[in-house]
């Protein structure tokens, strides 16, 4: 189920994808580049799966899911930036900067930005779902993404380089710079359904839940895994000092946590009627990753 929702998602992504021509050839290669360079694609499959939890359907649910993959790329490319965690590879592969250059990886990234606001209020988008569902699905994304969601959170744990936080202090930047994609996940699969006022809840529970997991394990990973299998420089953390639930609490209290959170968002899932197989395995499959 997982591989062939991927190989769609990356058909769809590709096809949002502006013509290449001589005048913008760059920019477009360079999108391209980031946007079909692998990566998990966890934040589309979470779309696709809640809209289907609520009834919906995965073909609806897709420009939703594709502007919000676009928007975790561009994040990615501006994070690995020298001013930011400098970086020199990402998904398996050289990061956009090391071969686009720094300018054009800046252009990439507001390019995917863009796009993925064009996506989510294309004509395809809104005669699949409708114009207030679509306008519903952009609001959570420009809310997601910016200086209250993901940009606040990258704030944060640039401003946190080199201090001594709280762990209160770190689970509101992980909430913020990875939890507001992985919630908007499950908002954008439920606007695309037409689901209940329960049914988002229990969505947003979960996706809360395995948010800040996800960062924890993110964090560890970058203690305990090789470069080779994580595709991205492991020990770039310390490296920059940062203030990561790993460095404060220790990889086996990290683990614990991570755990105990992945337990209790599956716990959320049992107020849906459809079978919540899918993505209860889904919360074990990424605690336990191993990229
Ligand atoms: C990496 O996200 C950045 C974080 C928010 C931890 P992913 O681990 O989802 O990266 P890809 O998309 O699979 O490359
Ligand atoms: C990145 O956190 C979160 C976002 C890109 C918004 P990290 O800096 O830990 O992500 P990686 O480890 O580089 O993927
Ligand atoms: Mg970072
Ligand atoms: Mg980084
Ligand atoms: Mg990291």
């Amino acid at each position: 189920m997982m591989s062939e929702n991927k190989l769609n998602i990356e058909r769809e992504l590709l096809s949002y994808l502006p013509e290449k021509n001589e005048l913008i050839g760059n920019l477009v290669s360079s999108m391209e580049y980031s946007l079909m360079a692998g990566g998990k694609r966890v934040r589309p499959m979470l779309v696709l799966e809640f809209a289907k939890l609520c009834g919906g359907s995965e073909e609806a649910a897709m420009p939703f899911a594709c502007a919000l993959e676009m928007i975790h790329t561009y994040s990615l490319i501006h994070d690995d930036l020298p001013c930011m965690d400098n970086d020199d590879l990402r998904r398996g592969k050289p990061t956009n900067h090391k071969v686009y250059g720094e300018s054009c990886a800046l252009l990439a990234g507001s390019g995917l930005l863009t796009l993925a606001f064009e996506t989510v209020l294309s004509d395809k988008s809104v005669r699949l779902n409708s114009t207030e569902k679509c306008l519903a699905a952009a609001k959570v994304l420009a809310e997601s993404a910016g200086a209250q969601g993901m940009l606040g959170g990258q704030i944060i744990d640039l401003e946190s380089e080199g201090k001594q936080v709280t762990v209160e202090h770190l689970k509101i930047m992980d909430a913020k710079k990875t939890g507001a994609l992985i919630i908007a996940a499950a908002k954008l699969g439920c606007i695309s359904a037409g689901a209940s006022e329960d049914e988002i809840k229990a969505a947003i529970s979960y996706a809360e839940d395995i948010g800040l997991a996800f960062q924890i394990v993110d964090d560890v990973l970058d203690v305990t895994s090789s470069t080779e299998e994580l595709g991205k420089p492991v020990g770039s953390d310390n490296e920059n000092e940062k203030s990561t639930y790993a460095a404060l609490l220790g990889v086996d209290e990290c683990k614990r946590i991570s755990a105990e959170l992945t337990d209790h968002a599956v716990n959320a899932l049992s107020v849906f009627e459809r079978d919540t197989t899918t993505l209860r395995e889904f919360a074990y499959y990424l605690l336990k990753r191993s990229n």
